[in-house]
């Protein structure tokens, strides 16, 4: 996802845009750009790298605009380099746009404008986009009907800002499929793609929805939808506080967030447990909860680390609520035409709430009539306002690329939608009261956890030149073994493979020698036996160990190199507790290893394309 930003006003634009730019580069950061317009000229400077490498440029260059647009990009088409970093323009530099998403007909709308006597500098989707829009702007048409006719003709996503020279009074700004938001300030706007950008300047808001295009100039604003019919919008106001987007005196985004998870999985239950009725309540889903705990068959659709959320809420369901569920990457999901019934719940989760393939395969769901709800943790994100219903996480702001407490935070609603469910059922008052109990003591046990972090790191300095990593774990923890890998895999480089425990014998057995470190996440549990079983089949070939086990076990001290004991809990919520050792575990060995442990390297926070 790239991050946009723009500003018109009266005070210069350039440390406004560059400071917002710097709130969003967690969201791609491969090269950055500005653009500006004053009385006297239109600038553009923009470089490959990060926001600083575009500050040390600008320095240089003194710019000083009431109207800008910066952007941060996260290449799509492209290498990432100066030329293909946005903002584009045209032959004339004074018609310039910025864009997040993908234009998927652009080699279409590309040739017709070569045959127009176009040339292109760049290989990107988005030089098109401009062009087309100056297209129409030399057929005298306004820039807002510029852009609106240019974007009737184009196929994908996009949230676009565009300035002209022509009319340097405004900032055309529209979005489909990719998040706009603009902030209301004192003879003054600003457009983002992210609250996180704006709200040191203003905290009353505009989301555009999909299809909308509006005019911005410093004191007013209108919005109208592709079809030029006027759309009246609400002004928000934005709860997000500033010191929640500071590292708050960690060295890392990524550590802050992970010690922030006594607080976050709190908010994520605070108000919503019902003790006197061994239940919960959950505002978001008022209205649903006979057609939930009705449905013959719930599917939970997410990416990356929120599809491992998905498989943990799938144990949970089915084993407390005895509701089928079936568990589908949201990229399969809306392109294999999945057998949707209109009794069907889909649940869809994802912490940014932009996540295209997640949107995508909702809308498809939407489209076969199922029951559609999100769990969300950005308020207002596309997706938490495409669902029907939903719950938000609360786990605040998630800056660092590698989601942590957003991932426990979807677990504790899981856990609490089950609940919900299962006492609709054949859960008991006295059972329904021992998981909220259970729920409440979570903080104090993941605050015991977190107390081991010096000892993590110590583990972590022996396994800082592995090249390959296996983490095993079976039932419920099985998702936790994937979680683990994939933690490790985006922050250290560093290849790894979760598998379930009694799986490894199919196969992956054969990688273990001395080399070949081994995860096992092993509390007592049900199946306890059976993880200890898998433990000294790779003991016994010379595998180096590390276990997560409960503490007061001391059987498995003697079997495993290494041991981190945590404290127990219910079977059902034990991944909120054994994936802190393994989130502090892969940032411990990523920061050993000198990497960027918030931007590691070609990822995004929210990945807006598909
Ligand atoms: C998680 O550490 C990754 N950064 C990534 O897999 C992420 O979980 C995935 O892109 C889904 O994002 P979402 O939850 O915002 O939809």
């Amino acid at each position: 996802m790239c991050g946009i930003v723009g500003y018109i006003g009266n005070k210069n634009c350039v440390p406004i845009i560059l400071e917002g730019l710097k709130r969003l580069e967690y969201r791609g950061y491969d090269s950055a750009g500005i653009a500006t317009i004053n009385s006297v000229s239109t600038d553009v400077v923009k470089c490959e790298g990060k926001v600083s490498a575009l500050e040390a440029m600008l320095n240089l260059n003194k710019l000083d605009a009431p109207l800008g647009i910066g952007h941060t990009r996260w290449a799509t088409h492209g290498a990432p380099n100066e030329i293909n970093a946005h903002p584009h323009f045209n032959e004339n530099k004074d018609l310039f746009m910025i864009h997040n998403g993908i234009i998927e007909n652009y080699q279409v709308l590309k040739t017709k404008l070569k045959k127009q006597g176009y040339n292109f500098a760049s290989e990107t989707d988005t030089e098109v986009l401009v062009l087309l829009i100056d297209s129409f702007m030399k057929k005298n048409l306004s820039l807002f009907d510029s852009v609106r006719y240019a974007l009737n003709e184009v196929e994908g996503a996009y949230g676009i800002a565009v300035i002209s020279k022509k009319e340097p009074d405004k900032i055309i700004a529209a979005r489909k499929g990719s998040p706009l938001v603009i902030g209301i300030g004192e003879n003054e706007n600003f457009i983002s793609s992210d609250v996180s950008a704006l709200i040191q300047h203003t905290k009353r808001v505009v989301y555009l929805d999909d299809n909308e295009i509006c005019e911005l100039t410093k004191d007013n604003f209108f919005v109208k939808n592709i079809s030029d019919e006027s759309i009246k919008k609400e002004i928000e106001n934005v709860t997000l506080e500033l010191d929640e987007l500071s590292k708050g005196g960690y060295p890392h985004f990524m550590l802050k967030e992970i010690m922030e998870q006594p607080d976050s999985i709190t908010n994520a239950m605070r108000g919503r447990l019902l003790f006197k009725e061994g239940s919960t309540k959950l505002g978001g889903l008022q209205g649903y909860e006979d057609r939930l705990a009705n449905s013959k068959r719930i599917i939970i659709s997410a990416c990356g680390t929120s599809w491992h959320a998905a498989l943990v809420g799938e144990y949970m369901i089915e084993q407390f609520a005895q509701i089928p569920v079936e568990v589908e990457y949201a990229s399969e999901f809306r392109y294999r035409s999945p057998i949707i019934y209109s009794d069907d719940t889909i649940l869809f989760i994802s912490q940014s709430g932009e996540t295209a393939d997640t949107l995508a395969a909702m809308k498809e769901a939407k489209r076969k009539g199922a029951l559609v709800l999100g769990i969300c943790n950005v308020v207002g994100s596309s997706i938490a306002r495409e669902s029907e219903a939903g719950v938000y996480i609360h786990a605040g702001p998630e800056i660092g690329v590698a989601s942590t407490k957003a991932f426990t935070s979807q677990l504790m609603v899981l856990a609490q939608i089950t609940l919900l469910i299962a006492r609709k059922k054949s859960m008991s008052f006295v059972d329904g009261k021992k998981v909220l109990t259970e729920l409440e003591a979570l903080p104090g046990k993941i605050k015991k956890i977190l107390e081991m972090n010096s000892e993590i790191e110590k583990i972590a300095e022996h396994f800082v030149d592995a090249k390959n990593f296996l983490y095993l774990g079976r039932g419920y923890n099985f998702p936790v073994a994937l979680e683990g890998a994939l933690k490790l895999k985006e922050i250290s480089y560093i290849h790894a493979e979760g598998y379930p425990a009694a799986e490894m014998k199919h196969g992956p057995i054969a990688l273990i020698d001395e080399n070949m470190p081994a995860v096992f996440i092993a509390p007592h549990d049900s199946i306890y036996d059976k993880v200890i079983s898998n433990i000294q089949e790779v003991r016994a070939r010379k595998g180096r160990i590390i276990a997560i086990a409960t503490e007061n076990d001391y059987d498995i001290d003697g079997l495993v190199d290494y041991c981190i004991k945590i404290p127990h809990t219910l079977e059902i919520l034990m991944p909120i507790l054994t994936v802190i050792p393994l989130q502090l575990l892969a940032y411990h060995i990523a920061v050993k290893k000198g990497l960027n442990v918030d931007q590691p390297r070609n990822l995004a926070k929210s990945v807006t394309v598909e």
